[in-house]
C-alpha cells in the first residue's frame, strides 16, 4: 500500500507532541472529490488550537489526528463527476473541516471547496491566504453599509488576518484611512509588506496605547484580532462596529458549523455573545463575533484580487517539510501567539 507523510498528533498536545507519521495515500471516493499533491501550506493558529483540544467539547479528534486547513498544489486525479479541473491544474483551498490534513503530502478535498491558484503566486504566497484572508473578508462584509470612504482600525496589522483586513479594507472596500498597531520591530515593515498607502497611521502598541492616542469617537469600524474588542469601544461613532474574530462567536453561530456542539455550551455562548453586544450598545456600537463559513465564491473572489494586486500574500516564513524539527518550532511560533511576521508556510514539495 502507497503510503504518505502527515503531520499528525495521537493525543492532544502542543507542537512538540506532533508526529510525521506514515499515513494511506488517500484516494478518490466520491465523484466530486479531486486528489491534490499538497506542494505548500501554511499554518493558522486554529490548527495549533485544535491540537490542543480547544474543541473538544464539540468536536472531538479521532487519533491520530491529521492538522491543517490551508494549502496549494497541483491536481493529480479527479473524481467522475469533476468538470471544473484537470490533472495538472494549479489549484488552493481551505479545507473542509472534515477533510482536514494540509500538512501532508497528498489529500483529497470536494472539487466544491477548491479553485485555481492565482496565477501571479507561488505555491508558498497562495497556502498562505485562504483561511485568514476568507475570515477577514466575511468579517469585513459584517459591517452593514460598506466601508467605503471609513476609517478602520485593525488590530495586528501584520498577523495573518491582519495583514488581509489592512488590504481588502484599503484595496477592495475602499475605506479612506486605516489605523494598524504592530510590535516596535514591524513598524518599518508595515508600507513594505503590504504596500505603500495601505495603512495611514502605524501605532507601535508595545509603546503606545492605541485607545489612548486614537480620538474618541472617530473610528467607524475596528476590526479586532487580538481580543482587544471590548477596549475600543469608546473609539468608535455611534452606529459604527466593532467586528472580533478571536473573541466568544454566538452559540447559534457555531452550531451552524458544529451540529454537535452541547446545548448548555449553546446557551453560555449565546450569553456571552450578548454580553458583548450589550456592552458595545451602551456606546451606540454594533458587535458581531466572527467564525469562517468557507465559500468558493469568496476563493474565487480572492483569487482575482491577488491577481489585481490589491491582497499581497505576506510570507514571513518558509520552512521545509523534511526537517520536521523546524516544522514543530514554526507551529510553536504560531501556538506562542507572538514575533510572528505575516504568514509562516511549510514548503512540502521542495
Ligand atoms: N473566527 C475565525 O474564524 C478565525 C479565523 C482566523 C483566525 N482567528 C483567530 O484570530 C487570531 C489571529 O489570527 P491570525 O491568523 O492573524 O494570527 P497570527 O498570524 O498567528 O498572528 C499573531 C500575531 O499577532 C501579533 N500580536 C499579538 N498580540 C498583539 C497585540 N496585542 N496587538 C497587535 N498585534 C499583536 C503578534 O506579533 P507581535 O508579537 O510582533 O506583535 C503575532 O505574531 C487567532 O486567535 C486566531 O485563532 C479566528
Amino acid at each position: 500500500m502507497a503510503t504518505i507523510k502527515a503531520v499528525t498528533f495521537n493525543t492532544y498536545t502542543k507542537p512538540s507532541g506532533y508526529v510525521l507519521a506514515d499515513l494511506p495515500k488517500p484516494a478518490i471516493e466520491r465523484p466530486e472529490d479531486v486528489l491534490i499533491k499538497v506542494h505548500a501550506a501554511s499554518i493558522n493558529p486554529v490548527d495549533v488550537k485544535r491540537a490542543f483540544g480547544i474543541l473538544r467539547i464539540f468536536d472531538p479528534e479521532k487519533f491520530p489526528a491529521r492538522i491543517g486547513y490551508d494549502l496549494a498544489g497541483v491536481i493529480e486525479a479527479v473524481g467522475e463527476g469533476v468538470e471544473e479541473f484537470k490533472i495538472g491544474d494549479e489549484v488552493y483551498v481551505r479545507l473542509a473541516e472534515e477533510e482536514r490534513g494540509a500538512f501532508q503530502e497528498y489529500v483529497v478535498a470536494s472539487a466544491n471547496t477548491v479553485a485555481l491558484k492565482p496565477t501571479n503566486l507561488t505555491f508558498e504566497e497562495a497556502a498562505s491566504l485562504p483561511l485568514a484572508t476568507l475570515t477577514t473578508l466575511q468579517g469585513l462584509l459584517a459591517v452593514k453599509g460598506g466601508l467605503q470612504g471609513k476609517t478602520v482600525f485593525v488590530t495586528g496589522g501584520l498577523s495573518g488576518t491582519g495583514a488581509a483586513a489592512c488590504q481588502l479594507a484599503k484595496n477592495v472596500f475602499g475605506a479612506a484611512k486605516v489605523i494598524t498597531t504592530v510590535s516596535t520591530a514591524k513598524v518599518g515593515l508595515v508600507d513594505k509588506l503590504l504596500g505603500e498607502g495601505v495603512v495611514d497611521e502605524i501605532i507601535d502598541y508595545k509603546t503606545t496605547a492605541p485607545g489612548k492616542v486614537i480620538p474618541r469617537g472617530s473610528v467607524d469600524v475596528v476590526y479586532d484580532t487580538v481580543a482587544e474588542a471590548m477596549s475600543y469601544l469608546h473609539l468608535v461613532k455611534r452606529g459604527g462596529w466593532v467586528i472580533s474574530i478571536i473573541c466568544l462567536p454566538s452559540g447559534q453561530n457555531l452550531k451552524g458549523l458544529f451540529p454537535n456542539i452541547p446545548g448548555w455550551f449553546c446557551s453560555f455562548l449565546d450569553m456571552a455573545f450578548k454580553i458583548s453586544q450589550y456592552r458595545a450598545s451602551r456606546y451606540g456600537v454594533n458587535y458581531d463575533s466572527i467564525v469562517l463559513v468557507p465559500k468558493k465564491e469568496e476563493l474565487l473572489d480572492l483569487k482575482r484580487w491577488a491577481e489585481e494586486g490589491k491582497v499581497r500574500p505576506v510570507v514571513g516564513q518558509i520552512v521545509p517539510f523534511s526537517d520536521f524539527e523546524q516544522v514543530k518550532k514554526a507551529f510553536t511560533d504560531i501556538y506562542n501567539g507572538h514575533g510572528v511576521t505575516g504568514k509562516t508556510v511549510i514548503k512540502i514539495v521542495e
